[in-house]
């Protein structure tokens, strides 16, 4: 079994990322751990708490850090519906999180087993800066980290014309966490929207498995896909769900090593990724980006989680 931890803003993506690690036959999740981003942490908490609870599992969930390193956090309620999921009435609220600190555990499950854990960083990336400022050694210490996070080559943008929401929402934690020396693996939002848009055509299949997990899927994304739909997408994309198929599938993905900073300026730099592209302008590369990565084969993964 493959050991994942997964560090989640939990909203409707993340939400469907978990269910696809939770319900793998080759994947055991280790832990939860939980940061601000898509909703407020608490929100954050209560949605991770419920998705574990639906997959009939008992992974532990920790509540991280509630604010980014440096800034006030800016949620994207007004994407994902104010409570993250989609507004669609499931009962969110009254569940207890384990004891314990997401910063500490992400510290004491890598240190606790050298080179045997894979991150899957699904929200900003606070919590993994934390860690890696409390306990450098980490960075050596983690098998694989893999991040739904920027743009990669392609771009644009989802929060302006060249950043991504997780980079943006704590561009000085994605600048720390890109610096560090971790084994990084990048899925950016790129991936998202040339593999992993819900048209039509998916959307009616995933009614069509008709388990509680493919119902669950499709109501969450509701509030994302009247807004994709606005705004002249064929549905809603699925980015931290596609992150989550590279962890548990790399052997499809198409790769670039480069070099790549996260500017953490204001305004149109914030939260950019600055991308080597000819890969001898920018120092030594430092992240595996997934440049390309198979739309069936991911849903084919996503299906497969739906039908258990
Ligand atoms: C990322 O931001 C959030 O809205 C999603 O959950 C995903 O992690 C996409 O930019
Ligand atoms: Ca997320």
């Amino acid at each position: 079994m493959r050991r994942f931890l997964i560090d989640t803003d939990t909203a409707s993506d993340d939400a469907v990322a978990i269910v696809m690690a939770l319900q793998h036959p080759d994947v055991h999740v280790e832990a939860l751990t939980v940061v601000a981003g898509n909703v407020g942490l608490d929100q954050a908490v209560q949605n991770a708490l419920y998705t574990v609870e639906l997959c009939g599992k008992e992974t532990p969930v920790y509540a991280g850090r509630a604010q980014p390193i440096m800034r006030t956090l800016e949620t994207a309620q007004s994407i994902h519906g104010h409570d993250g999921m989609g507004d669609c009435g499931l009962p969110l609220h009254g569940r207890t999180p384990a004891t314990g600190r997401g910063v500490d555990v992400i510290v004491d499950t890598i240190l606790g087993s050298p080179g045997e854990v894979t991150l899957v960083c699904l929200g900003p990336l606070s919590n993994v800066a934390a860690a890696v400022l409390r306990a450098p050694e980490i960075t050596e210490a983690v098998e694989r980290v893999v991040i739904m996070g920027g743009t990669g080559v392609h771009g644009p943008g989802n929060v302006s014309a060249m950043a991504e929401f997780n980079f943006w929402a704590d561009p000085e934690a994605a600048a720390i966490v890109t610096a560090s020396g971790m084994p990084l693996e990048f899925v950016g939002w790129d991936i998202s929207i040339t593999s992993a848009i819900v048209t039509q055509e998916r959307h009616d299949a995933m009614l069509a498995i008709g388990t509680p997990l493919a119902r669950f899927g499709v109501d969450i994304a509701q509030a994302v896909r009247r807004f994709a739909l606005e705004h002249g997408m064929e549905g809603d994309d699925l980015p931290d769900p596609i992150a989550m198929a590279h962890a548990i599938d790399p052997s499809v993905a198409e790769i670039s090593r480069l070099n790549v900073k996260v500017m953490f300026g204001d305004g149109g730099q914030r939260g950019v990724m600055e991308v080597d592209r000819m890969g001898f302008v920018g120092g030594e590369p430092n992240v595996d980006i997934v440049t390309h990565y198979p739309s069936d084969h991911f849903f084919e993964l996503l299906f497969d989680a739906y039908r258990t």
